[in-house]
């Protein structure tokens, strides 16, 4: 696992806009996995930025995301749909029949898990999959105890992630109980993932994904095991590693070829 340590979230943020910017230029038809929340948004700034000055082509690319809740519509203010399409798809030449959400409002949730697998598969599989943490590990909405190698599939969410994603909402009795999932396995499936996370809020689930055990108590220790895994970070969620100035010497001595 690579850990690259920056001085503030933009610089995080441009980073991690040009690990996609990179790939999308070698390889037009990447399979691109995103994520939602607070996290990745100022990463999708940037690829908006890209793609306005710097022709960053989305016309061949298919994307899958983690996650969507249940019950709740495309159009919903509050749904990881309206989320992609207001912070990337609205602004940049993406096809719409080739934009993969789980559909939260399914009336046959197994089947429509088991055909975003088969999607994903048909695709080719995810190229580069970028992940957001929740405080207590979770990545996707794979809650601490979710099977290692599990697959798409419906979530209850915890008390804790309710409560952290009621800002969205206004009251926590608000944030659906239900969610689908890419599962982990899904997601460990991935050629490449780059984990991003901000802030002291972060610093211990930081501290459990790159250094502590890997536990299906905090799912995003998992990565240890992917081949392919870059965490970046900023200040702030590195303030708990012990190994610290390990990565900062590790970054700061890589060889030209190794630079994004
Ligand atoms: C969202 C997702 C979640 C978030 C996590 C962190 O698609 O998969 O795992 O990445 O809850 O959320 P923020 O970024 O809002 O702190």
């Amino acid at each position: 696992m690579e850990v690259l340590i920056f001085d503030n979230e933009a610089d995080v943020s441009s980073y991690a806009a040009r690990i996609f910017s990179k790939l999308m230029r070698r390889k037009p038809d990447a399979v691109l996995g995103f994520a939602t929340g607070s996290t990745p948004e100022p990463m999708y700034a940037e690829m908006r930025r890209q793609h306005t000055e710097e022709s960053l082509d989305f016309g061949r690319v298919t994307t899958f995301n983690l996650d969507e809740y249940v019950g709740l519509a495309a159009d919903d203010r509050n749904s990881y749909h309206y989320y992609m399409w207001k912070v990337l798809f609205d602004h940049v030449n993406v096809r719409s029949d080739r934009i993969n959400i789980p559909d939260g409002m399914s009336n046959d949730v197994p089947a429509t898990c088991d055909d975003y697998e088969k999607r994903i598969q048909a695709a080719g599989g995810i190229d580069l999959q970028v992940l957001g943490v929740g405080g207590d590990g979770h990545i996707g909405f794979n809650e601490p105890t979710s099977s290692l190698a599990s697959r798409t599939r419906i979530r209850t969410l915890t008390q804790k992630t309710r409560e952290d994603n009621a800002r969205f909402f206004g009251a926590v009795s608000d944030v659906p109980r239900h969610c689908i999932t890419m599962g982990i396995g899904t997601i460990m499936d991935a050629r490449e993932i780059v984990l991003l996370a901000f802030g002291e809020r972060k610093a211990n689930a930081i501290r459990q994904v790159v250094e502590g055990p890997i536990s299906a108590m905090c799912p995003a220790t998992v990565l240890q095991l992917h081949a392919k895994a870059t965490v970046l970070i900023d200040k702030g969620a590195a303030s708990r590693l012990r190994l610290k100035e390990y990565y900062k010497e590790v970054a700061a001595n890589k060889p030209d070829w190794q630079r994004v």
